[in-house]
């Protein structure tokens, strides 16, 4: 076989794959009300999702996956819910670093952490440090996380260097996603067409993509589709192609 033909897997171009991938989760609570059961169960289905998205984008080789799992708006849920969200993310570090070291995936967050519970913090500093040495998948889990507090935090940042130009340099290279490439491509389930305060600055040019799909039923080949959708797309950056 030629080496300088394209090598597919899934019917995805290989040489083209997206660098990094943003993923905004939803549909978890829609998916159990369907069901009668209640949202949290929903929460868990969506957890197992997670897992099957994370090892296919490792497998696939994609750099950086970016998950929106806690936004600075969803305090305003019910206490019991986000207390089941936290426990459940408690629940699922402790059950998946081992495997998330054995796929060489290295684990990240943005947001502000701090307003975490303790127990959440902890373990994610653990989770971190242990899959620290890793080379492969960059995870990236958005908690507690909003693109609007994202650029005011950067700006801040700024203003505290003294008095200077802003530059799109300079204030990206204190966004919390500093160092990574943008998103390529912008994944939303259960079809709601709204960015909900993600990644702002961020997805200036990410190819979006919308699919009815709720977060729990969403499965690798639905991944794959986005990536195969991703590469027919023709980028434009504003020029004329
Ligand atoms: C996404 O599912 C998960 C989080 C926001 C944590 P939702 O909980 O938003 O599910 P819907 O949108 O109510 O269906
Ligand atoms: C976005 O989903 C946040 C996450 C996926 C963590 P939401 O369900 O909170 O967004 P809205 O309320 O539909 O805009
Ligand atoms: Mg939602």
């Amino acid at each position: 076989m030629s080496s300088n033909k394209p090598s597919f897997l899934h019917g995805i171009d290989m040489s083209r794959l997206p660098r990094h991938v943003a993923i905004i989760m939803d549909g978890n609570g829609r998916w159990a009300k369907k069901k009668r059961l209640p949202r949290l169960w929903g929460h868990r289905a969506g957890a197992k999702t997670v897992r099957e998205i994370v090892e296919a984008a490792a497998r696939l080789g994609i750099s950086v996956l970016t998950l929106y799992a806690f936004s600075t708006e969803n305090w305003t849920r019910p206490k019991t819910e986000i207390m089941g969200l936290m426990r459940l993310l408690f629940r699922t570090l402790r059950a998946e670093t081992e495997e998330l070291n054995r796929n060489n995936i290295q684990l990240e967050t943005i947001g502000d952490i701090s307003k975490l519970p303790a127990f959440v913090q902890s373990d994610l500093a653990k989770a971190k440090a242990q899959l620290a040495h890793n080379s492969g998948l960059k995870l990236i889990l958005a908690l507690n996380y909003g693109g609007r507090q994202d650029i005011i935090q950067s700006v801040n940042s700024l203003l505290k260097e003294g008095p200077g130009k802003a530059t799109e340099e300079l204030l990206e290279r204190h966004l919390q996603t500093a160092g990574l490439p943008d998103p390529d491509l912008l994944i939303r389930t259960s079809g709601e067409m709204r960015v909900s305060n993600f990644l702002l600055w961020q997805i200036a040019y990410s190819e979006i993509f919308v699919t009815p799909t709720l977060w729990p039923d969403f499965k690798k080949e639905d991944f794959y589709r986005a990536i195969i959708d991703f590469q027919k797309r023709e980028r434009r950056y504003g020029g004329i192609g």
